[in-house]
């Protein structure tokens, strides 16, 4: 149980940095008009999206491997909730795949300043989610 939550914790960090990387490179991508650079982007952020997307998928392995091994955790509501929010995170990584592919696809709409209010949602479900799993206020 300690070695998957060692696991689950290393995961979580690894999706993260994607999570909150990603986005920061849309606000930067979005600026720019040269080919060299743009091409650069694209690249770029194809490779942090597979990484991003070990991570996640990591993560959500070991913790529904946690589940299975200690089914209890099922009727916490701190662990609802953060479940909740785990799939508000998992929508947010599928928008950003779905942001990438309009850069890869060079139909962006977005501006930069649309793309750092986009990049400020992870940090608010960071927080929410490991005051809740570490917390565990109700
Ligand atoms: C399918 C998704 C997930 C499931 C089923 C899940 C489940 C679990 C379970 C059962 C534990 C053990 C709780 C304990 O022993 O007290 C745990 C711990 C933890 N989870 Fe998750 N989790 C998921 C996603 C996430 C995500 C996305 C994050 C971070 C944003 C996260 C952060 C943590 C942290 C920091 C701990 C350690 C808590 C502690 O030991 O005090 N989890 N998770």
């Amino acid at each position: 149980m300690l070695w998957l939550k060692a696991l689950h914790i290393i995961a979580m960090v690894t999706w993260f940095a994607g999570l909150f990387y990603l986005p920061r490179l849309f606000v930067y991508h979005a600026g720019t008009r040269d080919e060299t650079s743009l091409a650069r982007f694209e690249t770029m952020e194809r490779r942090l999206f597979t990484l991003m997307c070990i991570g996640g998928a990591a993560t959500l392995a070991a913790g529904i491997s946690m589940l299975v091994i200690f089914p209890a955790y099922l009727s916490m509501a701190w662990l609802r909730v953060k479940l909740l929010l785990v799939g508000a995170l998992i929508i947010y990584h599928f928008l950003c795949f779905v942001q990438m592919r309009a850069f890869a696809e060079r139909r962006n709409s977005h501006t930069a300043a649309w793309y750092r209010l986009f990049n400020e949602l992870p940090s608010v479900l960071l927080v929410a989610i490991v005051i809740l799993a570490v917390v565990k206020p109700f």
